[in-house]
C-alpha cells in the first residue's frame, strides 16, 4: 500500500494526485488491461447517507478490477451507536483490504482511519468529498490542462467546495469560490489551499460577488444549496442562495469555451437552470461517468500500481 488514508485530496500529495489522475485516464481508455489487478481483494463500502453515483461507481469499479465489494448498511452497523467507531474500524480491518465510508461527521472518518490497519477512503463527509474531486479534475483535464485554468465554484462553501479548493490548488489551478455571505468555506481549508497554491503558482479567491468571480472562468461549477442532512434549513437557504443560481446569463460571463460542472444530484432550476445542465459545454454526465474511472484509479494507486 502506498497510503493508509484518503480522507482529503491532500492525503495523496501532489505526485500521488497526478499519478491517480494518470491511472484514472489509463483505466478509462483500456479497462480490460486492469480486469484482474485487484483479484482477491475485498472492499468494504459504508453509507450513512443516500448515494447513487458513489455507491454504484465504487461497487462496479471494484468488480471491474477483480475485487469483491461488500456494501454495509448504516442501520445494521450502527456506527457509534450499536458499536464504538474505533471497534468497528478494528473489526473491519480484519476482513477487508480497503474500506470506504460516507458519513455525516468527518470526525468519525478520522477515528476510523486512526484505528484501521488498512486504507480508509472518504466517500463524502460534512467537510470534504475527495473522490468527487478526483473525477472533476479528470473531467476538466479531458478538455484543457489543469495548470493555470480558472475554476469558479458558485454556491455553498461546504464539502465539495473544500475538496475543489485543495485539489485545484494542488494542480496549479486558480480556484474562485462565490458564496452568499455566511456560507463561505471553512477558513482553515481556505488557508491550506492558499498555502498549496503558493507552491503551485495557482491562486485562491473567496468572495460573495458571483458576477465578478465568474468572469472569464474556464470552468463554472455548482452543487446543491441543501446538502444531505440540511433539509430543515431549506427555506432560509433558498432565500440566501437564489441570487447564486447558475443561469445562461451567468455562464456567459465565463470564457466562450468554458465548461459547466456539477457533482450531481442537481435540482434543476434551483442552483442551476435546466438549459445550463443541457448546454453543449455542460460535461456533468462525463463527470458522473468519471466517478467510476477515478475511483478505479484511486484503488490502483492504493494497491501500488506502477
Ligand atoms: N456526486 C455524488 O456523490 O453523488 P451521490 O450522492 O449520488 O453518490
Ligand atoms: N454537498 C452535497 C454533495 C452531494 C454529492 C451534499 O453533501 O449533500
Amino acid at each position: 500500500m502506498t497510503s493508509t488514508r484518503f480522507l482529503e485530496v491532500a492525503d495523496l500529495g501532489r505526485d500521488g494526485l497526478g499519478r491517480v489522475l494518470e491511472l484514472a485516464a489509463a483505466v478509462k481508455s483500456d479497462p480490460d488491461a486492469y480486469r484482474t489487478r485487484l483479484a482477491g481483494w475485498a472492499i468494504g463500502l459504508f453509507f450513512e447517507k443516500p448515494s447513487t453515483r458513489t455507491r454504484v461507481s465504487c461497487e462496479v469499479g471494484a468488480v471491474e478490477l477483480g475485487a469483491y465489494p461488500v456494501v454495509l448498511k448504516h442501520d445494521e452497523v450502527g456506527l457509534g451507536k450499536r458499536e464504538a467507531v474505533e471497534d468497528i474500524a478494528r473489526v473491519l480491518s480484519r476482513y477487508f483490504d480497503v474500506m470506504a465510508f460516507r458519513v455525516f461527521d468527518h470526525a468519525d472518518l478520522e477515528k476510523l482511519a486512526a484505528n484501521s490497519t488498512i486504507p480508509v477512503i472518504n466517500l463524502l463527509s460534512n467537510l470534504s468529498h475527495p473522490c468527487q474531486v478526483l473525477a472533476d479534475l479528470q473531467t476538466v483535464e479531458e478538455h484543457r490542462p489543469l495548470r493555470g485554468a480558472t475554476l469558479t465554484y458558485v454556491g455553498d462553501g461546504n464539502n465539495v467546495a473544500h475538496s475543489l479548493l485543495i485539489g485545484g490548488a494542488m494542480m496549479g489551478m486558480h480556484v474562485r469560490i462565490a458564496t452568499p455571505p455566511s456560507y463561505e468555506p471553512d477558513t482553515g481549508v481556505v488557508a491550506r489551499a492558499a498555502a498549496i497554491a503558493e507552491e503551485t503558482n495557482g491562486s485562491i479567491v473567496v468572495g460573495n460577488d458571483v458576477s465578478v468571480l465568474a468572469r472569464k472562468a474556464d470552468v463554472v461549477y455548482t452543487d446543491t444549496w441543501i446538502s444531505m442532512g440540511q433539509e430543515t434549513e431549506a427555506k432560509s437557504r433558498l432565500s440566501h442562495f437564489t441570487p447564486y443560481q447558475v443561469t445562461e446569463t451567468l455562464f456567459d460571463l465565463a470564457e466562450p469555451d468554458a465548461l459547466f460542472l456539477h457533482c450531481l444530484p442537481a435540482n434543476r432550476n434551483a442552483e442551476v437552470t435546466s438549459d445550463v445542465i443541457e448546454h453543449e459545454r455542460s460535461v456533468v454526465f462525463d463527470q458522473a461517468e468519471n466517478r467510476l474511472h477515478a475511483f478505479k484509479g484511486l484503488l490502483l494507486y492504493l494497491a501500488g500500481s506502477e
